[in-house]
């Protein structure tokens, strides 16, 4: 049961367990998962026949093993994705397959796991279908195309359309078939993900557009895959995306396929930030509070080494504050929040451009917590070591626990590998 207070901006608990007592037992930062809302969203999309949850949002192996446990698939971008997979109990012989790879490119190591472990490919450069063709023909492949357009909340996140370096470009696609059939591979599949967000009459194009690339491959195909791009409410006042309508938009294409190829065609959505995004919440202490000029700013001890999305998109999250010693504060203030980096940048409050930017928070004081809400995906796993700086712990709720699922890393994990020759 939640106990939030009706004060905006004021969170005493996530899942019901007190936000300082969490932050007591496994300190600052931290990464919070609660597990009801990804529950919940795996439930919205259960119309698709399969959900493969894009793995790169969040990729720890207690989440990847709690969506498992639901029936969720993944999709693996590089070698250690492939890992992570297998060790989070993933079974690679299960048809359909519980393991894509889906990149634009194979690097060694990925092509090595691949071939040896018979994972299925989809090939998103024409040079992918030869160096797998010349090394495993005979496989099944699918192929994710780049219709030509495309959408995201950033010009980074952009991946449809000339300046998209991701997937096959549309007009390739007779070249693909012919570079497929030269080593013997069965082009079983077709992939769009471009970021459509939740303009359902660019969906509609888009699913116009993997229809015709689907025609154009012919009746081998049985699978198409709607990819990812589902968005979430990072705001207050937006709404949910209708996962219903999103579904008939897609489902009208598949039965059309269907009907035209006179057998069955499967449906997959591949989300990540739809399912983990609103999950996870960011734990971090107010460490200094200064004013400079008109500005309040409040420092808190996460940077953009554990949350990089506003420094890189002009990101919004939610914030609140859990006041260490409880009471209500009855007033607010325009704040900026920032990080502990040596860097500028290191602001959560920012629009894109690097366009520094406040919000209206409780009056907090050093000590107090802030909490950065909605941060379950492309979150701890865009971590990095900057200003030496340790990978933040994980903690996840279920059934009323909270279990830590990732240790605060060390300073000897943080310098291991490292080498001084000697002289
Ligand atoms: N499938 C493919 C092939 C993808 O490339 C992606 C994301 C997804 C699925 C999942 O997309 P989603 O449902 O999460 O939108 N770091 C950025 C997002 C980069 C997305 C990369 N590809 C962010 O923080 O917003």
């Amino acid at each position: 049961m939640s106990t939030q207070p009706a004060t905006p901006g004021l969170r005493r608990d996530i899942a019901g367990h007190s936000v300082v007592e969490l932050a007591e037992k496994f300190g600052t930062p931290t990464y919070v998962y609660d597990t009801t809302p990804i529950d919940a969203r795996i439930q919205d999309l259960q119309h698709f026949d399969l959900i493969r949850f894009a793995q790169k949002a969040c990729s720890n192996l207690a989440i990847l093993d709690h969506v498992r446990r639901q029936g969720v698939v993944v999709d693996a971008v590089s070698a250690g994705e492939i890992r992570r997979a297998m060790a989070a109990g993933y079974d690679l012989q299960e048809n359909p397959p519980a393991v894509v790879y889906c990149a634009d490119l194979f690097d060694q190591d990925s092509l090595e796991l691949v071939i040896k472990h018979d994972i299925h490919v989809n090939c998103g450069s024409p040079d992918m279908i030869d160096q797998l063709g010349q090394v495993a023909p005979g496989r099944n492949i699918t192929l994710r195309i780049n219709p030509g357009f495309g959408h995201g909340h950033s010009q980074k996140t952009n991946t449809g359309g000339p300046q998209s370096k991701h997937g096959i470009w549309h007009e390739e696609v007779e070249d693909c078939l012919l570079r497929a059939d030269r080593h013997g591979l069965g082009v079983t599949g077709i992939h769009m993900h471009i970021g459509s967000g939740s303009d359902f009459e660019h969906l509609a194009q888009v699913c116009g557009a993997l229809e015709e690339t689907a025609r154009r491959v012919g009746r081998s195909i049985t699978s198409v895959s709607a990819g990812g791009g589902l968005p979430i409410p990072y705001r207050d006042g937006e709404a949910q995306i209708d996962t219903v309508r999103y579904f008939e938009l897609w489902d009208q294409s598949r039965q059309r396929l269907a009907k035209e190829f006179g057998h069955p065609i499967s449906l997959e959505i591949e989300p990540g930030r739809y399912l983990s995004a609103e999950a996870g919440f960011l734990i971090a202490e107010i460490r200094s509070i200064k004013k400079m000029g008109e500005n309040l700013f409040y420092l808190v001890d996460a940077g953009f080494n554990n949350l990089a999305r506003p420094i890189l998109y002009g990101a919004y999250h939610p914030m609140s504050i859990s006041p260490r010693h409880g009471g209500v504060p009855d007033t607010t203030a325009e704040v900026v929040v920032g990080g502990p980096l040596c860097e500028s940048g290191d602001i959560f409050t920012q629009e894109e451009g690097g366009y520094v930017c406040s919000r209206r928070l409780p009056v907090a004081k050093v000590g107090d917590y802030l909490v950065i809400e909605c941060a379950g995906a492309y979150g701890q796993v865009m971590s990095s070591n900057y200003n030496s700086k340790p990978f933040a712990a994980e903690v996840m709720i279920r059934d009323h626990q909270a279990q830590l699922i990732r240790k605060r890393q060390t300073f000897a994990d943080l310098i291991q590998g490292e080498v001084i020759p000697e002289s």
